[in-house]
């Protein structure tokens, strides 16, 4: 089933649940929650305090993306917050060349990442692994048995509003391809840059979860822009 997801990093905070029921009545399953921590990304956004907030006035499903230096120390909290999936970035793996200063050391990653989906898992959570445009996605295969949802980044995460990275789609096409081999229940997200008129080419790539930000967040009318989004998904 193919899933809406519009990422709260565009929303005016000023008016969030009336937003978050829009976007809910729009046919929105899940809300997705960007948390940047101003290191392994440019900007700051929100952290736990908001992600309870979010829960005591909506049941959307909670689909965190850690955008953070060390997510190993977040799982417990984010849990705590209310959230139903946990989606951590490769690359702040030691050994996945964005921290411990860039060593890059895939085994070394590996282990760590499959060390952090147990403790999603343990927390309740379902996990989900994702990787910078940059990062090769062939990093992922081990983990893709044990994952629930890989995090495809169709921009340089950081901020909304960007333009889609094409190459992305045959990054998708490739995890789909492996997920069909190992692990056929994988759901894969995309984020960045998903409008109504290139989600279609997303989709038939092969994912099956959109993150959309301000293409449904950013102004007015929020449920009909998710409703626009579901009538291509559905
Ligand atoms: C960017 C965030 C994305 C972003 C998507 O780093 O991870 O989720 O909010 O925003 P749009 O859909 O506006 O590109
Ligand atoms: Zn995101």
């Amino acid at each position: 089933m193919n899933i809406l997801a519009p990422s709260i990093l565009s929303a005016d905070f000023g008016r969030l649940k009336q937003q978050l029921d829009a976007v809910k009545e729009g046919g929105a399953k899940w809300v997705h929650f960007d948390v940047m921590d101003g290191h392994f990304v440019p900007e700051i956004s929100f952290g736990e305090p908001v992600m309870r907030s979010v829960c005591a006035i909506s049941d959307l499903f909670v689909d965190a993306h850690l955008m953070v230096y060390n997510p190993a120390d977040h799982v417990e909290a984010v849990a705590k917050a209310g959230a139903q999936m946990l989606t951590f970035h490769y690359e702040v793996m030691p050994g996945g060349a964005f921290a411990y200063g860039g060593i890059n050391d895939p085994d070394m990653a590996i282990e760590e990442a499959t060390r952090l989906i147990g403790k999603i898992h343990e927390a309740g959570m379902k996990a989900g692994i994702s990787i910078k445009p940059k990062t090769p996605w062939e990093v992922l295969k081990p983990l893709i048995p044990f994952v629930d949802m890989v995090l495809v980044m169709s921009v340089e995460p950081g901020f909304g509003g960007q333009a889609f990275i094409p190459e992305s789609l045959d990054r998708i096409r490739a995890i789909r391809e492996e997920a069909d081999r190992n692990n056929p229940m994988l759901r894969i997200e995309v984020d960045g840059g998903i409008k109504v008129n290139n989600v279609k080419t997303v989709l038939d790539a092969g994912a099956d979860t959109i993150v959309a930000g301000s293409a449904v967040l950013g102004g007015d009318d929020a449920m009909e822009k998710a409703r626009a989004f579901m009538e291509i998904l559905a």
